[in-house]
């Protein structure tokens, strides 16, 4: 592909994930095979708020696995993180379509969440594979930290979110696992706790907006 080509593809695969038209993918939502519980108005509210964040975080590792598979320095790493964003396509469209049954909408904020997200991982894959695979591990460790907040923060009767997170939750420490088992680095604590205060930032934007 020319480099027009390659930013076109690109330009697509943001827009799509961003707005939150990902639509359906390989795995049926673990919300599904739930049966349906009446929540009042205010645990209605509170769920879609944390399941629009937990989109945006999904819409925010799209970018960073894209902005790494871009940079990678090997084709063994840019496949993993390619293979990587494919699965994560499930978790984009279990969010979507929670927030749809709560009738509410997905993070406006996300575009800017995307690029900057894409611009980060771009640079993660420059400084080499060790350092991006440890990029992928330390932010697992992040969403699997924000997951299991969420999952008790949600509305008792809410089972049918509840239900997606736990299943996003387990892959989430796979996807942490397999980063670290193909060479990934631990990232140092001082570093992984900056990382804490950027994704704080964008759940405490992405719960309203
Ligand atoms: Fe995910
Ligand atoms: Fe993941």
């Amino acid at each position: 592909m020319s480099i027009i080509d390659q930013a076109i593809v690109e330009f697509d695969k943001a827009l799509r994930t961003s707005s939150g038209t990902i639509g359906q993918t390989r795995r049926l939502s673990p919300a599904s095979s739930i049966a349906d519980s009446e929540l009042s108005a205010i645990e209605k509210k509170k769920s879609a708020g944390l399941m629009r964040v937990n989109h945006c975080g999904e819409v925010c590792a799209q970018a960073l696995y894209q902005g790494q598979a871009l940079t990678a320095k090997t084709a063994r790493v840019e496949k993993q993180l390619q293979a990587a964003a494919d699965e994560e396509t499930d978790h984009l469209s279990w969010c979507e379509g929670r927030i749809d049954e709560l009738d509410s909408n997905v993070s406006a904020l996300n575009p800017i969440w995307y690029a900057s997200s894409f611009a980060l991982g771009a640079i993660a894959g420059a400084l080499g594979d060790k350092i991006n695979l440890g990029f992928v591990a330390a932010t697992e460790e992040q969403v699997c930290k924000h997951l299991e907040e969420h999952i008790e923060a949600l509305p008792e009767a809410d089972e049918k979110s509840r239900a997606v997170l736990l299943q996003m939750k387990e892959d989430e420490l796979r996807h942490k696992q397999s980063a670290l088992d193909a060479g990934g680095t631990d990232f140092p604590t001082p570093l992984k706790a900056v990382m804490t205060g950027v994704s704080n930032l964008m759940t405490k934007t992405s719960y309203w907006i």
